[in-house]
């Protein structure tokens, strides 16, 4: 529901902006973060900041734990910074789910996405599960038809995937995570040869990182499809959906027309902040995000 902190915390959407803003001058790359985090979060259980818990009532391993978050999954400060400015001004009413829901929109604008408004109310979950995100998240190699059936069972259709993952215009990869293809005689055989050799030059290291568009990674534009349309995606889930005839044609359709895009990545934003969110009595309001209550 839209203005839905206006009556108990009119200055929630204000504080989260602030406290992103006060962050971002420090360090530009916490945009792609939460950008990654939200999805990360809104894919595995729904958007109930199930991400953010350090530790799950069950004692099994939290979904942070799982390989696709792993270590390369970032924000989790930068979320507590937020929650503690508003338990201070409004203790108890704006959940962790929220949080992470206007600072991806704040951080999509700052990177160049017009603003739109944000439905909020979503309540945070009670548990976080490693073992939920093996199916939810699609890793690099994962089968385009496999990624298609993925978002579907989210309500999310293959125009919504390819338009999302036009994300990958803003932030980098590690190298540990594209090595394996870069040094891959048969998949390389794919790439731009330059664009190849490029990559394979600057992933000398693991922990080098690698941006995904090489002119604007600090900027959302919709130029990174003819990246991915001309054999420069860094990652081989972008390579695939650029094969894919039916993702080969979107891609053209987008790189063609921002305005479209832009409008067309809004849209899938917020449907994929709806994903099985729990509203009313359902779950809770954190005191703290990394921990129920
Ligand atoms: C659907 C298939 C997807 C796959 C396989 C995928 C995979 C990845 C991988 C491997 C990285 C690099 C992680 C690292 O090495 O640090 C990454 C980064 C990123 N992804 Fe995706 N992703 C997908 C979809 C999405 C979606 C739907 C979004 C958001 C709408 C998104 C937003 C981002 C952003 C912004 C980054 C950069 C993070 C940073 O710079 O810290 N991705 N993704």
């Amino acid at each position: 529901m839209e203005g839905f902190y206006e009556k108990d915390c009119p200055q929630a959407e204000q504080i989260v902006n602030e406290v992103l803003m006060k962050n971002l001058k420090k360090d530009v790359t916490l945009a792609p973060a939460i950008v990654r985090l939200f999805s990360h979060d809104c894919l595995v259980q729904g958007c109930d900041a199930s991400i953010l818990l350090d530790e799950t009532p069950s004692g099994e391993d939290v979904e942070k734990k799982a390989t696709p978050n792993g270590q390369f999954v970032r924000g989790y400060d930068l979320i507590d910074e937020m929650k503690e400015r508003l338990e201070a001004e409004c203790p108890g009413i704006v959940s962790c789910a929220d949080i992470i829901t206007f600072a991806n929109r704040d951080s999509l604008v700052y990177t160049g996405l017009p603003t739109y408004k944000v439905a909020a109310g979503r309540r945070d979950g009670l548990s976080s599960l490693a073992k939920n995100v093996e199916n939810n998240l699609p890793v690099p190699d994962t089968p385009v038809q496999e990624m298609i059936d993925i978002f579907k069972r989210k309500g999310l259709t293959l125009e919504d995937l390819v338009v999302l993952v036009g994300a990958h215009s803003i932030g980098t990869a590690h190298c540990g995570i594209v090595r394996g293809r870069l040094f891959d005689k048969r998949k390389s055989m794919e790439m731009d040869p330059n664009y190849a050799e490029q990559m394979r030059f600057m992933c000398q290291r693991d922990d080098n990182m690698l941006p995904f568009d090489p002119v604007t990674h600090n900027k959302m534009d919709s130029r990174i499809y003819n990246e991915f349309l001309s054999k420069r995606a860094l990652l081989e889930s972008d390579h695939a959906l650029a094969k894919d005839p039916n993702g080969n044609d979107i891609m053209k359709k987008m790189a063609a027309d921002q305005a479209a895009w832009f409008n067309k990545f809004i849209g899938a934003t917020i449907r994929m902040g709806a994903i099985e969110v729990l509203t009313g009595n359902q779950g809770e309001i954190r005191k703290q995000c990394r921990v129920v209550n």
